[in-house]
């Protein structure tokens, strides 16, 4: 049959941004689990669209845990950062992480698409998208394509377009 490309991902954002949730919405209806709970360390997982079989490694976002994300970047192809629309008091966290991840060795000069999801935008006082990516500065990133898409992890809604963004800048 048809081989799809193999692709690493990396998903990250603070906790409770909706990462896993997103994850679990991008895997066909009959893998997907019904209870999602904060995630330890991280999990790998996996998805498929027409052309890339996705392998990702969902990083848990708890402060503790967030030094392990740079273990992971060398290996990505790809990066998924997850901010959730609502927290406006934690959106300069979500901003200071995404600056030691671009200043990293691993990730600085190289060409690694990312892909925003300002999620829980079904919220009632949630931040546009657009805002969101003024509050945490998504212009200076200059040397890598990215996108920002609003979500609802809960629905589905707008993940489709993020992901096929994403595989448009890996073929
Ligand atoms: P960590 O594993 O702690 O890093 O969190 P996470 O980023 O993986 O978040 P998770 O997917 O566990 O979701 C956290 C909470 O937000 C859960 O209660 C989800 O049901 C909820 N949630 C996720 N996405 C949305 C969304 O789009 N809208 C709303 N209203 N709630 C969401």
């Amino acid at each position: 049959g048809l081989k799809r490309r193999e692709v690493n991902v990396l998903c990250l954002g603070l906790d409770n941004s909706g990462k896993s949730t997103i994850i679990n919405h991008l895997k066909p209806a009959s893998a997907r689990v019904q209870d999602i709970v904060p995630t330890i360390g991280f999990s790998v997982e996996k998805f498929s669209t027409s052309s890339l079989s996705f392998t990702v490694f969902d990083m848990s976002g708890q402060g503790r845990y967030r030094n392990l994300w740079e273990n992971y970047y060398r290996e990505a192809q790809a990066i998924i950062f997850v901010i959730d629309s609502g927290d406006k008091l934690r959106m300069v966290v979500a901003m200071e992480e995404l600056d030691t991840l671009l200043n990293h060795p691993d990730v600085k000069h190289r060409r690694i698409p990312i892909l925003f999801f300002a999620n829980k935008m079904d919220l009632r006082d949630a931040l546009s998208s657009v805002k969101v990516s003024q509050l945490i500065g998504l212009d200076r990133i200059k040397d890598k394509p990215w996108h920002i898409s609003g979500s609802n992890a809960l629905t589905g809604e707008g993940l489709q377009e993020g992901v096929e963004w994403l595989q448009d800048q890996i073929r």
